[in-house]
């Protein structure tokens, strides 16, 4: 068994911000061939360009996961510069511009399908696309939260959202699993300061978030970006439909 991913090709998305970026520089500093796809573009570039600078073998790509098309045009682009995929990492993500503020009751439409749409029907559409090219015995890892494990009041489309991931990851490792030996994973993270997590300290003016996990510190990209190479590769080759939480002990 191996814990490294050389030459392996790998697909991400948010891989301009805080954990996708961490993730994808792990990846191909572990020998993995890394496609990077984010909707921002100047970050993305900087972010390739950075993997590039460190020795890695990356394409980057402009991609909103909510447009099918865009999704579906970055994998087909991948496996032409680099082969069929061994895994699909999708991190892409947001929250609610009402994050922490609004009830149900109070739930604005347009909000809810905004969060929806990038962080349960993107991460469909990357996972269809990403499986109709992947080898068997490949690995998928999917972004959920606490916030899917866990309710918390004044959090509705982002708890659904999360909660809608874990659900379709399940559905998917059972689809795949029997036949082609796929596994589909997904991470439910805690507390980690990365730009989404400072817009949050923002939005509170500056009050930081009360620290009730019980490893007393907020978790660091880079803790992610090594359980996703984890999941990746051959050392986890027989878990599958499982949700990792990595919450310092926040849900135990
Ligand atoms: N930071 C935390 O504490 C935390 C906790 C639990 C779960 N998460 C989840 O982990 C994932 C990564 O979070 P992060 O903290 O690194 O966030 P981040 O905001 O730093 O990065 C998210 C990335 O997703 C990209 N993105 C947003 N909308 C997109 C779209 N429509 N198409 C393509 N890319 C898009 C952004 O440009 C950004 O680069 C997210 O799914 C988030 O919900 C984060």
């Amino acid at each position: 068994m191996s814990t490294n991913l050389q030459g392996k090709v790998i697909a991400i998305t948010g891989a301009s911000g805080g954990m996708g970026f961490e993730t994808a520089k792990m990846l191909a500093a572990r020998g993995a061939k890394v496609s990077m796809a984010d909707i921002q573009e100047g970050p993305l570039m900087a972010a390739a360009d950075k993997v590039r600078q460190s020795g890695g073998d990356t394409m980057a790509r402009v991609v909103d996961v909510r447009d099918e098309s865009s999704v579906d045009a970055w994998i087909e682009d991948t496996v032409a510069q680099f082969g069929p995929l061994d895994g699909g990492v999708n991190l892409a993500g947001v929250l609610p511009k009402t994050f922490g503020t609004h009830s149900v009751a109070e739930t604005v439409s347009s909000d809810w399908d905004f969060v929806l749409g990038v962080n349960l029907t993107g991460v469909m559409y990357c996972m269809r696309a990403q499986l109709r090219h992947m080898k068997d015995e490949g690995s998928i890892v999917n972004a959920s939260s606490v916030a899917g494990v866990q309710g918390f009041e004044n959090n509705a489309s982002y708890g659904a959202s999360k909660f809608g991931v874990i659900g379709l990851t399940k559905c998917a490792a059972c689809d795949v699993g029997p036949t082609r030996s796929i596994r589909v994973n997904a991470i439910a993270p805690g507390t980690f300061r990365t730009p989404m997590y400072e817009s949050v300290i923002e939005a509170r003016n500056g009050e930081e978030m009360p620290t009730i996990q019980k490893i007393k510190r907020e978790g660091q990209p880079s803790e992610i970006a090594s359980l996703v190479c984890w999941l990746l590769c051959d050392e986890s080759k027989y878990i599958t439909g499982t949700v990792q939480l990595i919450d310092g002990g926040w849900i135990c």
